[in-house]
């Protein structure tokens, strides 16, 4: 069930951006492979894929502003409304022919998430969400789980790579988790983690150090899903922050007492 102009754009774009990846997973020991940084990798793959959604979003849109993890921003004429992207989330997955990963294309409108898409590809899973319609995969109306027991419950997270210095809060988090809940994942695709909550395919997720591009699409995705979703540390703003905890209210507060400290 898809809504409006705008986020039949996002779809359309995701789609084609979408055929290209898997075009590219299906010979994946054949891309050149760049690090950026410690455990943080970039291909071809990447980069069309980015090239596709920037076409068919600002050729839509021309006027709207444009943030990428590939590309970076560009100011928009209008200043209120801006695209965020990452044109594939879960790269170290892709590039290691795990089939978990997916585009994610959120719409941000003075300052607030009003629509965002996460893409699947691999298993041609969309979901996507406006502000007040409801989210959605594919035909089925998204809702999170109504498991409120904490050792019911599993959770995921990402954890910190290549040296990163928030490892030994994460390796705490887990620490305190693992002995009251059911498990812990670490699927490696953010962006599917939130829509994965959203879905009730688990009961919560939180990560450190995450960025505007892997968050946005999932947070209109998860409210509209009836999750809570808020800063991990109380009070910031998380697109800018990168810290987020979310979970079904049902076991929200149990979840952020055990994380948060
Ligand atoms: C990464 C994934 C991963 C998370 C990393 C992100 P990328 O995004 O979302 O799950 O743990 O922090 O950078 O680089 O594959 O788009
Ligand atoms: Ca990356
Ligand atoms: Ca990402
Ligand atoms: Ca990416």
């Amino acid at each position: 069930m898809i809504g409006s102009a705008n986020l039949n754009i996002m779809v359309k774009a995701t789609r084609k951006a979408g055929r290209s990846l898997v075009k590219d997973f299906r010979e994946v020991e054949n891309l050149q492979v760049s690090m950026k940084g410690a455990g943080d990798f970039v291909s071809r793959a990447d980069l069309a894929a980015e090239k596709i959604l920037k076409e068919e979003l600002l050729g839509a849109r021309p006027t709207y502003g444009w943030l990428a993890e590939e590309g970076g921003a560009i100011d928009g004429q209008d200043p209120t409304r801006r695209w965020i992207v990452d044109p594939l989330d879960g790269t170290t997955n892709f590039l290691h022919g795990l089939p978990h990963w997916a585009i994610s294309v959120a719409l941000e409108h003075k300052g607030q998430v009003v629509a965002g898409v996460v893409y699947d590809a691999a298993k041609d899973e969309m979901f996507f969400a406006e502000k007040g319609a409801g989210a959605w995969m594919n035909d089925t109306r998204l809702r999170v789980s109504g498991r409120h027991r904490m050792i019911e419950s599993i959770f995921a997270t990402g954890l910190p790579f290549g040296g990163r210095a928030d490892l030994p809060e994460t390796l705490q988090d887990l620490a305190r988790l693992l002995p009251s809940c059911a498990g812990v994942r670490r699927w490696g695709a953010a962006a599917l983690d939130m829509a994965y909550v959203a879905a009730g395919r688990y009961e919560g997720f939180w990560e450190r150090h995450l960025h505007a591009w892997d968050l946005a699409a999932g947070i209109v995705i998860l409210r509209e899903a009836g999750a809570m979703v808020e800063p991990l540390e109380e009070g910031r703003d998380i697109l800018a922050d990168g810290s987020v905890i979310c979970a079904n209210q049902a076991i929200f507060d149990q979840f952020a007492k055990t994380i948060r400290r």
